[in-house]
């Protein structure tokens, strides 16, 4: 865990794509989220930072992007991804944490958080570090869990839930596992000069029964039709955003990338092994092509 930041729900060594979406029965999930990220995604762009991208199962969709900077604070989650896609020039893999971005201001032109701030406890903390590193006009698509969902209505109308689904506060239902309410996350979005362009609400069929009885491609044609509701209401697990930074940010400079998570300073001296801070000496590896910026070595 980094010093002076929000608590992390730590992935590492974990099977969470094996057991969760490829043996876990999420087929219909995962093509409900291709068909929304498909519908935000813009047709091209530069350079893409994905945050929390674990095993890299949504990385191959970004199609119209240059390059694609993996972040996760798991350094397994990460070695998974290359596994999956590969060492090239067009992926970039960085063990570091969302609240620290290791990265200059106005570095990226298009950033993803998917099924990640769901373990954030402090997300506005989060959010703020995403509008840093984007340059103005940049997009970014964020996934949230949805407090307000049918199930958490219903169950907290019969008894069966205390807590309020339609109160503006994060809900922690398991220890660093938050649901958050749409308006909260709107409030959020623009207070860091994020501009609400779209929502698509998604999952609106996981339910178990359901998913036993209907074909996952089936379903999720269904979702694609339903996702379309999302800027109207939104009660589904699981909602996507597209946002547009806006307001006066500047651009980095050509050239520059990384900056140092413990002081900020910028640049970094690169060696073939190593990122090293000339301001307060911090030193970062690089090891089997992944950044590892979680802990300076000493
Ligand atoms: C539920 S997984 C989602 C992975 C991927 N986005 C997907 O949808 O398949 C959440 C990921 O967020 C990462 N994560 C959690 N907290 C983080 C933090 N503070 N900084 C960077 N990554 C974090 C975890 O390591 C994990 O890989």
């Amino acid at each position: 865990m980094t010093q002076n930041s929000p608590p992390v729900c730590d992935y590492e060594g974990s099977d969470y794509q094996k057991s969760f979406w490829d043996e876990g029965g999420r087929a219909y999930e995962d093509k409900a989220e291709e068909i929304a990220l498909k519908r935000l995604l813009p047709e091209n762009g530069k350079l893409l930072l994905e945050i929390g991208a674990g095993a890299g199962r949504n990385t191959p969709r970004y199609k119209g992007y240059d390059r694609i900077v993996l972040l996760d604070y798991s350094r397994t989650q990460l070695q998974q991804a290359q596994e999956r896609l590969g060492k090239s020039d067009r992926y970039i893999y960085i063990a570091a944490d969302a609240y620290k971005l290791p990265f200059v201001d106005g570095l990226f032109d298009g950033a993803t958080m998917i099924r990640t701030l769901h373990h954030m406890k402090d997300a506005p903390l989060a959010i703020r570090q995403v509008r840093r590193i984007l340059q103005p006009s940049a997009k970014f698509i964020l996934e949230y869990a949805n407090k307000l969902n049918l199930k958490a209505i219903l169950r907290y109308v019969l008894g069966k839930q205390e807590w309020s689904p339609f109160t503006p506060e994060q809900v922690e239902f398991v220890d660093l596992n938050f649901d958050f309410h749409p308006k909260t996350i709107r409030k959020w979005l623009k207070e860091n000069n994020l501009k609400l362009a779209r929502q698509l609400t998604v999952s609106h069929f996981r339910i178990a029964i359901i998913k036993r009885v209907f074909p996952a491609s089936f379903l999720a044609k269904m979702d694609g039709l339903a996702q379309l509701t999302g800027d109207w209401w939104q009660l589904t697990p699981s909602v996507f955003t597209l946002s547009e930074a806006v307001g006066e940010t500047p651009i980095a400079a050509d050239g520059a990338f990384f900056q140092c998570p413990q002081c900020n300073h910028a640049p970094l001296i690169e060696e073939p092994e190593m990122l090293i801070c000339a301001n307060c000496n911090a030193k970062y590896t690089i090891r089997n092509g992944i950044y590892d910026f979680r802990e300076p070595i000493a």
